[in-house]
């Protein structure tokens, strides 16, 4: 009996002062006392030769020493297994989770692609302000005084105090021809320059119009430009653009700040120019307005238009997008839809 005790208070001190290094450590120590033959079952095994009249003073004697080394098991156990789930959140040889990167709007695509191609011509890029006067957006460039496109209907004008309705002549700019009477007021030709930016009109918003939108502007000033020089630069445009096989036409047109003005066609890359439902069976699609730069809007600018000749042209960024990407609907364009956004990720 006394050889029983004395185990028990032996136990007692070793439990007491239990710690292990390891996970695999606790277990041996669960194992040593706890298991089958482990020292505590052993002392539960030899319980049955306790005389009766001790049996129960022993037998409490003998659970609160299996109790104190399952509680102080489980302890050290917490221990490591806080310690393994860190460790298993920081697996040093799991795989990377893949970056998700995002993409670049189709239109900046687009509009970097046109000034690249401009840029291998040597034209080089000008800004102007998007809050513009009716100088720079009309008057320089030609319009009459009584030009509908001054109307309400088209221009978006500022207001000059709250609550005044009356027009005024700041207004946000409806085209970036503004910026070629910006660049002529302010640089002497030879002038090659392209204006891209955004602009905005006043129309309703649906799937084919859009109160502001993205347009390219290019102009050429220099002794001796002719028509032919735009014609040709226009050809490599086309077929830098949107392929080699593009063929392009000019029909005449009418622009208060050209003359003789022109609007250029493609011929239709989706029928190869034989006509389909997307060129409404002519072969062609329009994309941009061009001329040779009016006498008057280079003297409105301070350039000596017997000395000086040039021209320009405009298009929109949207209608190059929609021709090469397909867009549907101009709507697309401004909602940031990352299931449409998503789509450009490989140009
Ligand atoms: N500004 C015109 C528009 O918004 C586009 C344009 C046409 C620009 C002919 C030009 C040009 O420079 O020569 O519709």
């Amino acid at each position: 009996m006394a050889l029983i005790k004395e185990r028990i208070a032996d136990i007692q001190e070793q439990l007491r002062n239990l710690t292990a290094a390891s996970y695999d450590e606790v277990e041996a120590l669960r194992i040593k006392y706890l298991s089958k033959k482990g020292e505590i079952t052993e002392l539960f095994n030899l319980f049955r030769m306790v005389p009766k009249e001790e049996k129960a003073a022993m037998g409490q004697e003998l659970n609160a020493l299996r109790q104190l080394a399952e509680v102080k098991i489980a302890e050290l156990k917490e221990v490591f297994e806080a310690q393994k789930m860190q460790q298993d959140k920081q697996d040093l040889t799991r795989t990377p989770d893949p970056i998700v990167l995002g993409t670049r709007h189709p239109l900046s695509l687009v509009r970097e692609q046109i000034v690249d191609i401009f840029a291998r011509i040597g034209f080089t890029v000008a800004d102007g302000p998007e809050v513009e006067d009716d100088k720079h957006v009309f008057g320089m460039l030609n319009f009459a005084p009584e030009h509908p496109a001054r109307d309400m209907q088209d221009t978006f004008f500022i207001e000059k105090e709250k609550g005044e309705q009356k027009p005024t002549d700041v207004l946000l700019r409806t085209h970036t021809s503004s910026v070629q009477t910006r660049v002529m007021t302010s640089q002497k030709p030879p002038i090659r320059v392209l204006c891209p930016g955004r602009v905005y009109r006043n129309e309703a918003i649906s799937a084919r119009a859009h109160c502001f939108f993205h347009q390219v502007e290019g102009l050429y000033i220099d002794k001796n430009v002719s028509f032919a020089d735009l014609r040709q630069v226009l050809l490599y445009f086309a077929k830098e653009m949107f392929g080699p096989d593009t063929q392009i036409r000019l029909r005449p047109s009418y622009f208060p700040f050209t003359e003789p003005s022109a609007e250029m066609d493609i011929s239709c890359d989706l029928c190869g120019g034989k006509g389909c439902a997307f060129c409404k069976g002519t072969g062609w699609v329009e994309i941009l307005g061009c001329g040779m730069v009016d006498p008057n809007v280079l003297e409105s600018c301070g350039i000596d238009s017997t000395v000086y000749s040039g021209y320009a042209f405009g298009m929109g960024v949207e209608r190059i997008t929609n021709l090469k990407y397909r867009v549907k609907d101009l709507r697309l364009f401004s909602e940031n839809d990352i299931r449409f956004l998503d789509q450009f990720k490989s140009c």
